[in-house]
């Protein structure tokens, strides 16, 4: 409530200063950017954070092409957190809401996912990942070997990686996903499933009960992909 009050005393203040007959359009618009400058920085720290973690898992997939294993990854995907996002879990989390608590308490606001062509090559780019001596694991999640009860598969690394600024070297915190071509189809799917919330419960039942078994089937497609994969090898 109190964070709510301060975000209201900031618009009431932005307000003033529009009213404000003593200053010019040029400085009211240079006060707004001092203002978000913080913000942006903050964003900006995650980019650097995204733009460390890809090239890395670019690096390794050059390695591993080169040795005439086929490239492991199929494609990454980034994003950074919404500042919406952000808000509605920092209130879910009921945390204060300023940056540097956000900073210590939110794990993925930089958010990397790696596609991979096959199940293995996820946990051997996930081992040579970590063994980076600049990456520092904070917890990992391997729902490839305990699948969440609706059948969602990947494993996730939340990590700190350093990023070099001008004059600092700054951890960042970042939540990477490693899957397969069949988990993100599945994922994909799953995700735009989920907010058809409109439709009946016994609806929703059957939905939940589909789509636990095209995980499953998904999961024996990857299983007998890396078989024959290991046959021709
Ligand atoms: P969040 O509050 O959602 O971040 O949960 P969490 O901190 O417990 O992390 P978790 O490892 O469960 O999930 C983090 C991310 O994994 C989500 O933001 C999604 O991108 C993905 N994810 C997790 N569970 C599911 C799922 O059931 N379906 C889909 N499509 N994605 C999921
Ligand atoms: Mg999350």
């Amino acid at each position: 409530m109190a964070d709510r009050m301060t975000d209201r005393e900031t618009l009431s203040a932005l307000l003033d200063r529009m009213n404000d007959p003593d200053m010019t359009e040029a400085q009211f618009i240079q006060s707004v950017e001092s203002d978000m400058l913080p913000i942006q920085q903050f964003f900006s720290y995650y980019r650097c954070a995204i733009m460390e973690i890809e090239t890395k898992f670019r690096v390794l997939d050059e390695q591993f092409s080169l040795r005439g294993e086929n490239d492991p990854i199929e494609f990454i995907q980034s994003r950074i957190k919404s500042y919406g996002s952000i808000m509605h879990k920092v209130s879910k989390l009921g945390i204060p809401h300023d940056l540097a608590s956000i900073e210590e308490h939110l794990y993925d606001i930089a958010g990397i996912r790696v596609v991979c062509s096959f199940r293995a090559d996820i946990y051997k780019l996930a081992d040579c990942f970590l063994r980076q001596d600049d990456i520092t694991l904070l917890e990992r999640k391997d729902y490839i070997a305990n699948p969440k009860p609706n059948g969602y598969r990947s494993l996730h690394l939340i990590v700190e990686v350093p990023i070099f600024l001008e004059n600092e070297k700054r951890p960042v915190k970042a939540e990477v996903q490693l899957r397969t071509l069949a988990m993100d189809f599945w994922a994909s799917l799953e995700h735009k499933l989920r907010y058809k919330k409109d439709l009946p419960p016994e609806t929703l039942a059957a939905l939940a009960d589909d789509l636990k078994a095209c995980a499953e089937e998904s999961a024996a497609w990857d299983e007998k992909m890396q078989s024959i994969r290991s046959m021709l090898q």
